[in-house]
C-alpha cells in the first residue's frame, strides 16, 4: 500500500492535521480519540462508512442527516447539537463528521460552537470536501434561502481522507468536485495543472475507474498543499490570499442563482466562471492570451459549458447578461463603483475590479 501523506497546518492559532491514505485506517482514528466520547455524523449515502468509523472508536451509531444542500439548515446544525448532548459529549468530546461538504460544514458547525468548542475530527468523502470543504476551517449553513449565511471559523483537529471513500461517487458529483481541483491548479500548482491536461482522459472517467482512482491521493494532497498554505497566509480572510479561492465562484454563484439552484451543478457553474473571469481577464489585460485558451481548452475536455451564453440560460441570451450582473451586484458589495473579481495571471490568479460594462462584454457572444 502507497505511503500516507501528511500535513501539519496551522491556521490562526489552532493546529489541523491532514492525513491522505489509500485506505481507511481504523488505528489512526482509535489512538486520536482514546478514552474520549464522541458522535459520528453522515448523510445516508456515507452511512456505511460512517459506521465503521463509529466501530473503530467505540461510539454509538452515527447520527443521519437528510443529506444534500437542502438539509444544510439551522434545523439540522441543532439536530446535531442535540445528538452530541444525547451521546453525553462534553467538551473534550470527539465530533466526527462523514461525508460531503453539506456533512462536513455542519458537523464543525456544531463542534464550533458546542459547549463554546467542542472536537473535532472530519472524514471527507466527495471529492469537493477533500480538495476544499473539510479544509481551512470554514463551517456554516445556509438560513433566509441564503448560502452560508451562519457560520464560524474551525478548523479540524484532524483530517483523514482515504481514496476509497470515493469508490461509490457518482461522476456527476466527482466533476462538480474537479471544477474546484482546476481552480486550485490554476491559482496555486502549475505542475498539477499540467497532471490534470496529460490525464485529462483518466481523470474524466470518475473514481470508479481504477487508473483515475489511483490517481485521487496526488490530486488530493496537491489541493490540500495549495489550500493549507493559503488559509496558513490569511486564515479568516481579513487578507487578499484566501479570496483567490474564490476564483470562477462570482459568475458560479450568479448562474446558479439565475438558472435556479440546483439547475447548474455547484463544480459547472465554478467551472463556467472560471471561463468568464478568462474573458475578464483577457479584457482587462490581466490574463496572457495562451493562458486563458489553455484554461478554457482545460475546462472543454471535461465537458464543462464553457461559453459566454451559459446553456442552461441560452433561451434568453440577452436578457440572461442583465440578470446575471443583477445576481452579482446582490452578491458582493462593490468598492468604487466596481465589483471585485479573482482572474487568471500568467502563473497564478489576482484579485481585481471591473466596470459593468467590461463584466456585460463577458456574457454577451461577440459577433464575427
Ligand atoms: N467549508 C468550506 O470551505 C467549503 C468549501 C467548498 C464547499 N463547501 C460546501 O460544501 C457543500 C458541497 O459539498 P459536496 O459537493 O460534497 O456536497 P454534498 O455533501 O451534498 O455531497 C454530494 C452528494 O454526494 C453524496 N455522497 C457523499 N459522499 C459519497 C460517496 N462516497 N459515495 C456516494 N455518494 C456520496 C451525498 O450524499 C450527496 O448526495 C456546499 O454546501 C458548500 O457550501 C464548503
Amino acid at each position: 500500500m502507497p505511503e500516507n501523506r501528511s500535513f501539519s497546518f496551522r491556521f490562526g492559532g489552532r493546529a489541523s492535521a491532514v492525513v491522505i491514505a489509500a485506505g481507511f485506517d481504523p488505528a489512526y482514528l482509535r489512538n486520536l480519540v482514546g478514552t474520549s466520547a464522541s458522535l459520528v455524523v453522515s448523510d445516508p449515502n456515507t452511512l456505511a462508512y460512517a459506521r465503521s468509523i463509529a466501530a473503530a472508536v467505540g461510539a454509538a451509531e452515527p447520527f443521519v442527516l437528510a443529506g444534500g444542500e437542502a438539509a444544510k439548515g439551522w434545523q439540522a446544525a441543532e439536530a446535531v447539537i442535540g445528538a452530541a448532548r444525547g451521546a453525553g459529549l462534553s467538551r473534550d468530546g470527539w465530533f466526527i463528521g462523514v461525508g460531503g461538504g453539506v456533512v462536513t460544514d455542519l458537523t464543525a458547525f456544531a463542534a464550533s460552537v458546542y459547549m463554546r468548542g467542542a472536537r473535532l475530527a472530519l472524514y471527507p468523502t466527495t471529492l469537493l470536501a477533500m480538495a476544499d470543504a473539510a479544509v481551512g476551517g470554514k463551517t456554516g449553513f445556509d438560513l433566509f434561502g441564503l448560502k452560508n449565511l451562519v457560520g464560524t471559523f474551525r478548523p479540524a483537529d484532524a483530517v483523514f481522507m482515504a481514496g476509497t471513500a470515493l469508490a461509490g461517487l457518482p461522476v456527476c458529483e466527482w466533476l462538480s468536485g474537479f471544477a474546484e481541483v482546476v481552480k486550485t491548479a490554476v491559482i496555486g500548482d502549475g505542475g498539477l495543472l499540467g497532471l490534470i491536461e496529460a490525464q485529462a482522459g483518466t481523470l474524466a472517467a470518475g473514481p470508479a475507474n481504477p487508473e483515475c482512482a489511483a490517481l485521487v491521493p496526488e490530486l488530493v494532497a496537491r489541493c490540500v498543499a495549495v489550500k493549507g498554505r493559503i488559509v496558513e497566509a490569511d486564515p479568516e480572510e481579513t487578507g487578499t490570499e484566501r479570496a483567490l479561492l474564490n476564483l470562477g465562484h462570482t459568475y458560479g454563484h450568479a448562474l446558479e442563482a439565475v438558472a435556479g439552484l440546483g439547475v447548474v451543478a455547484h463544480g459547472a457553474a465554478v467551472a463556467w466562471g472560471m471561463a468568464r473571469a478568462c474573458a475578464l481577464g483577457r479584457g482587462l489585460g490581466l490574463t496572457p492570451a495562451d493562458r486563458a485558451d489553455r484554461i478554457v481548452r482545460l475546462l472543454g475536455r471535461y465537458g464543462y459549458a464553457v461559453g459566454p451564453v451559459h446553456p442552461a440560460l441560452s433561451a434568453a441570451p440577452a436578457d440572461a447578461a442583465g440578470r446575471l450582473l443583477a445576481a452579482m451586484q446582490g452578491d458582493k458589495k462593490r468598492q468604487d463603483g466596481r465589483l471585485r473579481f479573482v482572474v487568471p495571471t500568467a502563473d497564478g490568479a489576482e484579485l481585481c475590479r471591473a466596470e459593468d460594462d467590461r463584466i456585460l462584454k463577458t456574457l454577451v457572444e461577440r459577433r464575427p
